[in-house]
């Protein structure tokens, strides 16, 4: 590879309920297939902060680079890879290593959980893990697409299906996954109704659009009947679950007929109380729940040509961007709950 690479960089690994800085080594020599990529942006996502604190329901690597969603450009490429990938071209690597076309029987392999995260100055990718990223993005908004984003678009079901008169969507909280669907909501002509524990959040939101409504569900804790209220008695047609199970009798009733629940996030929990006659509700209303798993390449390829054919600026949901060896105190911000979309870790100066 080209002499003036370095021969190691920093990244920041989970250790304990913190991360650590470290140093490691880069490769010698790329494979056929593989990708050097330098790392630009990273985002981060709650399971990033819930892996620290023992919050996380699933099995993670031991002292793993953390973080999954980066955007990065390309430093060089394998024989085999370098048609598709030419330096300086700005690319992603996926959420799921195992998920290219969502059709695949394996188990996941998910960036920063059980395979090494992003939050490094370079990565080696195979080939196939990478997707080019939409020209009109900075860095910034680029990188908050590989998790949040294409979850946001799986759980609304890719918007296009959502084609049906008053089409309206709930989204819960104004986190990342929340923000994300808000956008693409906004770009896809569904009106989204969005909760949030603070009336500042939601007047900051609804600045948006006149479109978004908003609903404070600690002043307002029967959002079930606000939603009905905001949609004529109809239902929403989608409803972005990120509490957890706690939030699912009442969301269950918040739908439209042929309504869907997309079950996303623990931020409530992982338990709940579930009456089995909820499944007479989802019957009568021939409405499904879908469990939703990020999404797969793509499900990643498509949310880009959707951002690039609605020119869709993710810069209204980058709460604060933080420099790369202030890691640690973007992940005690996020987990402060105090932002309103994507945090960002900021890697280099240009
Ligand atoms: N299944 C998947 O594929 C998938 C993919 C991505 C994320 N997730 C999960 O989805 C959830 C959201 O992730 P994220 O990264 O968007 O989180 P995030 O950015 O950290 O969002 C946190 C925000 O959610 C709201 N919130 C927190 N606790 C809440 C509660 N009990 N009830 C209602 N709202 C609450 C708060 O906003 P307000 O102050 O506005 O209320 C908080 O600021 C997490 O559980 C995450 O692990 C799952």
């Amino acid at each position: 590879m080209a002499a003036t690479l370095p021969k190691t960089y920093s990244a920041f690994r989970r250790a304990g309920a913190t991360i650590e800085q470290t140093t490691e080594d880069l490769p010698a020599d790329l494979g056929a297939h593989e990708v050097l990529i330098r790392v630009r942006a990273v985002s981060l996502n709650f399971r990033d902060v819930a892996m620290l604190h023992g919050r996380y329901p699933v099995a993670v690597e031991e002292r793993g680079i953390a973080a999954s969603d980066c955007a990065a450009e390309v430093v060089a490429a394998g024989p085999a890879a370098a048609a598709a990938f030419r330096p300086g071209d700005r690319v992603a690597p996926i959420f799921d290593l195992a998920s290219l076309t969502g059709h695949e029987d394996g188990p996941v392999r998910a960036l920063g959980g059980d395979a090494p995260g992003v939050l490094r100055e370079y990565a080696v990718f195979a080939d196939a893990h990478l997707v080019h990223l939409p020209a009109h993005l900075s860095w910034e908004e680029a990188s908050t697409i590989a998790c949040a984003g294409v979850t946001a678009w799986t759980a609304l079901g890719n918007p296009v299906s959502v084609d049906r008169p008053h089409a309206t969507a709930l989204l819960q909280g104004t986190g990342g996954v929340s923000m994300f669907a808000l956008l693409i909501c906004l770009a896809a002509g569904i009106r989204p109704i969005i909760t949030s524990s603070s009336d500042a959040k939601l007047a900051a939101v609804q600045k948006l659009s006149p479109e978004v409504r908003g609903v404070n569900y600690k002043t307002t804790p029967d959002v079930r009947a606000e939603a009905l209220r905001l949609t004529d008695g109809r239902g929403v047609d989608v409803l972005v679950n990120n509490v957890g199970p706690a939030s699912v009798p009442d969301d269950v009733a918040s739908l439209r007929q042929r309504g869907v629940l997309s079950f996303v996030g623990f931020l409530g929990g992982v338990t709940g109380q579930l009456d089995p006659s909820l499944l007479f509700a989802l019957m009568s209303k021939k409405a499904k729940i879908q469990g939703i798993g990020v999404g797969s390449k793509a499900d990643f390829e498509q949310l880009n040509e959707f951002l690039e054919k609605h020119a869709v600026s993710l810069a209204p949901i980058i709460d604060r961007v933080f420099p790369f060896e202030k890691s640690k105190e973007a992940f005690d911000y996020l987990y402060s709950g105090k932002h309103v979309g994507k945090v960002v870790i900021k890697l280099g100066q240009d």
